[in-house]
């Protein structure tokens, strides 16, 4: 007779072929018509007493959460990078495996960064906007001009995995690349990047200033208006990371007044109910927390997260684990 099939809760619905896989290969609690909220989250568990949870940086799990958590829980899987939405030291603490899923999502979320560049500089929300308009009459030649993005100097917060291949394709535009980061990277990484020790010193050399890096308390609302104003007048700003690096307050005041030329953001403090100031200025260009979200990359990250899952319940290391 085979085995019992693990208990896995579920937080989010996930692609077709994860979601097939974890149908065959585990005992699902009711599948979320999209995602699930904390409180769902811990009562499905006391319920259902899961060795496994798969959730996503949407569904986050504080220490209040995890104190209520079944002692049946072996293993959490977040199917996203970031960890900000979880606990760690409570999870840790309660001897709960925790993995997340890095690498996968990098060249997805660097191909999206590419496109808030391009879209903030080229002004694609207002040509957009114009077209479903029907368009209707000719531009001047100096109508609605946007900044030219080849050849200009791109700076970088956050070198990691994503930054670098940010970086990677902003070459292929001619951009002279600026990083800031905790530690320099050796030259077989750098391809020519100049380092700096603080964004503060890198700023005022930025025609374009893109973050890459986790949100963490020492990090929550880095980009504020003195950040804001090192900038050239006139500079592009592009966040794919974590909306609560920035600010936003001061944001909006950039660019109501152009210190700040045009924003590409993926990301905000309150998702999924962004600042509406900040959605209806006409230099804003953006999209709903997306980096990851194309069926290749989506189910690559299930995939592992279900990796991660069948690991922790077979005693063998993660493949990718979060630790303290
Ligand atoms: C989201 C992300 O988790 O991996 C991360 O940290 O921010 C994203 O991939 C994913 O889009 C689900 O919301």
């Amino acid at each position: 007779m085979a085995p019992p099939r693990p208990r896995l809760l579920l937080g989010q619905r996930q692609t077709p072929a994860v979601m097939a896989r974890l149908q065959k290969d585990f005992t699902l609690f009711a599948i979320p018509e999209t995602q699930m909220t904390p409180t769902e989250l811990v009562t499905a568990a006391r319920e259902f007493a899961p060795e496994a949870i798969m959730v996503s940086s949407p569904l986050p799990i504080r220490a209040a959460d995890v104190a209520q958590l079944p002692p049946s829980v072996r293993v959490i899987a977040t199917v996203s990078v970031g960890t900000d939405h979880l606990d760690i030291p409570a999870i840790l603490g309660r001897g709960i495996a925790l993995s997340n899923t890095p690498d996968v999502l990098t060249d997805c979320n660097a191909d999206l960064a590419l496109m808030l560049i391009l879209a903030a500089s080229r002004r694609a929300a207002e040509y957009r906007d114009l077209m479903k308009q029907g368009w209707g009459r000719g531009l001047a030649m100096d109508e609605m001009l946007g900044v030219r993005v080849t050849g200009k100097t791109l700076g970088i917060i956050g070198m990691g995995r994503i930054g670098r291949a940010v970086a990677q394709r902003a070459r292929g535009f001619g951009m002279k690349i600026l990083y800031s980061n905790r530690r320099r990277l050796g030259a077989e990484d750098e391809h020519g990047a100049q380092y700096f020790a603080t964004p503060e010193e890198m700023l005022p050399h930025c025609d374009i200033l893109s973050l890459h890096l986790p949100a963490s308390a020492a990090s929550d609302g880095m980009i504020n208006a003195r950040m804001l104003a090192l900038l050239p007048r006139g500079a592009i700003f592009v966040n794919a990371a974590r909306g609560a690096l920035v600010d936003e307050q001061a944001l909006i005041a950039a660019l109501r007044d152009g210190q700040i030329a045009a924003a590409g953001l993926d990301v905000f403090r309150n998702e999924p109910t962004p600042d509406r100031r900040l959605l209806d200025l006409p230099n804003v260009f953006a999209t709903p927390h997306v980096g990851s979200a194309t069926m290749e990359t989506r189910t690559d990250m299930g995939m592992l997260a279900v990796d991660n899952i069948e690991a922790a319940l077979a005693n063998r290391p993660l493949p990718t684990p979060v630790t303290a």
